[in-house]
């Protein structure tokens, strides 16, 4: 990977309220394929070495602020963040940046700015870094990032002078103080910049108020550095979706489209055969091995490696930190948490694995089948209708259809742990108590209430004897006849 320059700032923008989103949650705390539209934006700096990133908080900022503290750890960057109360734009956003800047005695450090909108959260790390490679290759002033689009509309518009190749940006107007001719212009303003902050920060201060959302606009500094006679750069971008703001529930959908999209081609391109892109949503983070394919309605999520020649769907939902080996067949199924699977393995029809599951390889977890908190060895099957919860299972074991491991205490709120050794056989409907410890070989008979451990090679039989009344439906019968003979007799005779 490569890092571009040093010492580098980034800015921010998420003090917006997000009024469109109709959400109880702050805008940027969205989610975006299991992580939220902050998280993405922070990971779109990876290929940047950056100094420290500050966010301007605003609405929902207790919130906000507590996830990005989350996150700091786990991204490894040095996160701080600057309140903006009341929000006036996002010029006036930038403005209490500086002045938080100021009064901490910092100005001076700060060279070049990167300035992001927390809610636009599929910008590619490349093109962040080729943004800040221009800016500082042509020693600009302010350098942003444009788009060509088909419908413009909601977008700032790039007032262009000159023909090709000479041209001049002279500004930026927002839509809603566009004349019909700029509404037009279908070059647009991504709200994505890089500064030289000692020249433009000193801008902030000319901006005003005066427009139709009576909002400092950080556009105009665009203008303002242009008369100003500054170096201006702008970089057009190839992929306009990577613009994309979530501003209400249809952006969130777009932008769900384009990443899986984004996913989807790239698997596709190192031999993932996917039946329908359209009919599946992948995580960026995902990885899946080649010549494995992928059924429709499939939901990835989340940290996840699926080996290769593995069948995934149709309907498969994994959400969580999954690795999967090669050779791996997982069919109409659910896998949650932490789960990790070898080859050659089954799971489903209709299987939930969850929460810490170690499954090894030629495992079959078949129909109806919950495995949760446990480990299983390789060759081992429980085909049908059966529970594997907080328990060990050796290789070749068998489980038949309804066993199930009993493993909590509700009086007590405890779970225990169970061990079934190498080559256990449980019979079909037997419930094993745990805590208990079935030793090597040792076998199970159906319908049995496991509550003691048992030996090696031993039989456990734990259920009432099979007792046979002999001819007891015979005889029941016919006495039910004969005392049903008495009774027509009785209602023959006439009453005396
Ligand atoms: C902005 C740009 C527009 C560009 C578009 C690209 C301005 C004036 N306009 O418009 O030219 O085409 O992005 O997506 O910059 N925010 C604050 N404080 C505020 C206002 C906004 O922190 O007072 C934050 C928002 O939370 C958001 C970002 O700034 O993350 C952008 O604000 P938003 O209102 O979404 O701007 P747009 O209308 O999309
Ligand atoms: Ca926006």
């Amino acid at each position: 990977m490569k890092k571009a320059n040093k010492a580098l700032d980034v800015i921010i923008l998420a003090a917006g309220k997000g009024t469109r989103l109709k959400s109880e949650t702050p805008k940027v705390l969205h989610q975006l394929f299991g992580k939220t539209l902050i998280q993405r934006v922070l990971d779109s700096l990876s290929e940047l070495s950056v100094r420290r990133v500050t966010v301007v908080l605003g609405h929902g900022r207790d919130a906000v602020k507590e996830h990005l503290n989350s996150l700091a750890g786990l991204e490894n960057i040095v996160i701080e963040t600057v309140v903006q109360e009341p929000q006036l734009g996002t010029g006036h956003a930038v403005m209490q940046v500086k002045s938080h800047w100021e009064k901490t005695n910092q100005l001076s450090e700060i060279s070049n700015v990167l300035i992001l909108s927390g809610d636009a959260p599929l910008l590619r790390p490349e093109t962040l870094s080729d943004l800040v490679q221009a800016h500082q290759g042509s020693a600009n002033d302010l350098t942003f990032l444009g788009a060509s689009l088909e419908k413009p509309k909601g977008y700032g518009r790039l007032l262009i002078e000159g023909e090709e190749a000479q041209e001049k940006v002279l500004g930026i107007v927002e839509d809603k103080d566009c004349t019909v001719e700029q509404a037009k212009i279908k070059t647009v303003n991504a709200g994505i910049y890089c500064a030289n902050w000692q020249t433009v920060a000193p801008l902030l201060e000319q901006i005003s108020s005066g427009n139709a959302q009576g909002e400092f606009y950080f556009t105009d500094t665009v203008a303002l550095a242009e008369k100003a006679g500054m170096k201006l750069g702008l970089s057009l971008l190839e992929d306009s979706e990577e613009m994309l703001g979530v501003n209400d529930r249809n952006d969130l959908g777009a932008c769900h489209r384009a990443l899986n999209q984004r996913t989807c081609e790239r698997l596709m391109a190192n031999g993932v055969t996917i039946l329908d892109p359209a009919n599946t949503m992948i995580a960026p983070e995902v990885e899946i091995g080649s010549d494995s394919t992928v059924f429709p309605s499939v939901y990835l999520t989340g940290q996840q490696r699926f080996g290769s020649h593995c069948v995934l769907g149709p309907n498969v939902t994994a959400t969580g930190t999954i690795t999967v080996a090669d050779h791996v067949e997982i069919l109409h199924s659910v896998l949650l948490g932490s789960v990790n699977i070898g080859g050659y393995t089954t799971v489903g029809p209709y299987a939930h694995v969850r929460h810490d599951v170690k499954l090894s390889h030629h495992v079959a977890i078949g129909n109806f089948v919950e495995v949760k908190a446990a480990e299983v060895g390789a060759h081992t099957n429980a085909k049908h209708l059966a529970y594997i919860g907080n328990a060990t299972l050796g290789e070749e074991v068998n489980l038949g259809g309804g066993a199930v491991i009993a493993n909590y205490d509700p009086i007590r709120d405890v779970k225990h742990h169970t061990v079934l050794e190498d080559g256990v056989k449980v019979g079909c409907n037997s419930v094993i108590i745990s805590p208990v410890t079935l030793k090597e070989r040792s076998s199970i008979a159906a319908g049995s209430v496991i509550t003691k451990d048992v030996g090696e090679w031993g039989l456990a039989v734990a259920r009432g004897r099979q007792v046979e009344l002999k001819n007891w439906v015979s005889k029941t019968l016919q006495k039910k006849e004969r005392s049903e003979g008495t009774k027509e007799k009785e209602e023959e005779t006439p009453a005396l």
